[in-house]
């Protein structure tokens, strides 16, 4: 098989470059370790840029998005037994964040991509990555025990954290910075109406809690907790009675709970990997970079990532120049380290670390007040809550 971009992995990059690639008459085969109902059944981010939207739409797959997502103008931080509003909105000049689950969006995705015939191999085994550092790259798989390849001009690596893009890299030619955080964050699903129509992000001695959403009757609900904690712990009563203790008063007393429907514990940490351009492979979202999410940054940089690859690769096929990849990975890194910086700021502002002593309590306690006292500062926190431009 030929096609003119060979793109590795139908997670939300994936899936996103396809279908731009696609309304843009560029030829391409997205090739999957694992089937359609699996990756629809990860539960992941929940609150997308105006950056990420806009590339929804120019996807042609945004419709969905637009009726049922959430618009939110702030967030609040909850410390010392009270909420602090931070208006993202009247901060930032009137730019608000869509909250939209990743299964949704990725769920739309597919849904335009079958529409308009484009090609996805599902349940494919030992995908590689080949030649792309020559002109002749090509995609081998197997696939019902068959071997296959897919012969290309280029090879997009959107295969996440473990997949085999990165991996395929020559040692020498690669650089990664990596910090893991010595706690994971235990999230659930339940069919029951928000706490609060907007997020809360709690910073609580027991620990960080964040209150999110999937609509009007189904709330997100995350509690900070050892990296080791095992899931077979948390009943959903232990769970319930942990995040009430964690949030202000009024918000514990409005909580209404019911049992969960999924529960699992994510590990937190930071890593990239530079560059993002190998010949004529490059590496975009997860497969490059991790963010903790405490921030809601993952999908969204994967999103920026994606424009700035199919901007060039559009140029490419387009106009015959170079200059659009060849800037690809400087262009994608520069906007990634700025999301990774405030990733880890929010990530060390409202956790518990377990050495953090008086001295690192006290500064904590002082970073949020002047957070939540100064409009410098608080426009700070929005401006890059909502996206940093592209
Ligand atoms: P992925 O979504 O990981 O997609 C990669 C795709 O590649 C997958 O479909 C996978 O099956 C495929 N693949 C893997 N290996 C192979 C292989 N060998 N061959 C072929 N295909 C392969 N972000 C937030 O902003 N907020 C959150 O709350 C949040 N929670 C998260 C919770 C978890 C458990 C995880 C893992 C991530 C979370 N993220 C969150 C991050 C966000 O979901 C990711 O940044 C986003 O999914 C990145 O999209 P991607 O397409 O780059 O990678
Ligand atoms: C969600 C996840 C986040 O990491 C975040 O910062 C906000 C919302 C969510 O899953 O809804």
């Amino acid at each position: 098989m030929r096609t003119q971009v060979a793109i590795i992995g139908s997670g939300p990059s994936g899936l996103l470059l396809g279908q731009l690639l696609t309304e843009a008459g560029i030829d391409n085969v997205i090739i999957d370790r694992v089937g359609k109902d699996y990756i629809l059944g990860r539960v992941r981010a929940g609150v997308l840029e105006e950056g990420t939207v806009a590339l929804m739409d120019q996807a042609k797959a945004g419709a969905r998005m637009h009726a049922e997502g959430l618009p939110h103008d702030g967030i609040s931080l909850a410390f010392d037994g009270r909420d602090h509003r931070i208006d993202l909105f009247g901060l930032t000049g009137g730019k608000r964040v869509l909250v939209y689950g990743q299964t949704e969006l990725t769920r739309d995705l597919m849904e335009h991509r079958e529409m308009r015939g484009g090609q996805t191999i599902y349940d494919a085994a030992n995908v590689q990555p080949h030649a792309f550092e020559g002109a002749t790259p090509y995609v081998t798989y197997e696939k019902d025990g068959v071997s296959q390849r897919i012969d290309c001009d280029f090879v997009a690596g959107c295969d996440g954290f473990h997949g085999p893009s990165r991996k395929a890299v020559p040692e020498k030619a690669i650089r990664t910075f990596e910090k893991v955080y010595p706690f994971g964050w235990l999230g659930i699903l339940a069919e029951v109406a928000p706490v609060s129509h907007e997020l809360i992000y709690a910073n609580h001695p027991r620990g960080f809690a964040l209150c999110s959403m999937r609509s009007e009757h189904r709330s997100r609900y995350y509690l900070q907790c050892p990296v080791d904690e095992k899931i077979e712990d948390w009943s959903d009563d232990r769970f319930w009675d942990e995040l009430r203790r964690r949030l202000p008063v009024q918000h514990a007393e409005a909580l209404i709970t019911a049992p969960s429907f999924e529960k699992s514990i994510a590990p937190l940490r930071s890593f990239v990997a530079e560059p993002m351009r190998f010949g004529r492979m490059f590496l975009v979202g997860d497969a490059a970079h991790i963010v903790p999410p405490t921030g809601a940054k993952g999908l969204n940089l994967a999103a920026s990532d994606v424009h700035y690859l199919f901007s060039g690769l559009a140029e490419y096929y387009q106009d015959g120049s170079n200059a659009g990849i060849d800037a690809y990975s400087q262009r994608a890194l520069a906007r990634v380290w700025k999301a990774v910086r405030f990733s880890w700021w929010m990530t060390t502002m409202l956790h518990r670390f377990p050495d953090t002593g008086d001295f690192d309590q006290k500064i904590q306690e002082a970073e949020l007040d002047y957070l939540t006292h100064s409009r410098a500062a608080s426009t700070a926190l929005a401006e890059n809550y909502v996206g940093l431009p592209y």
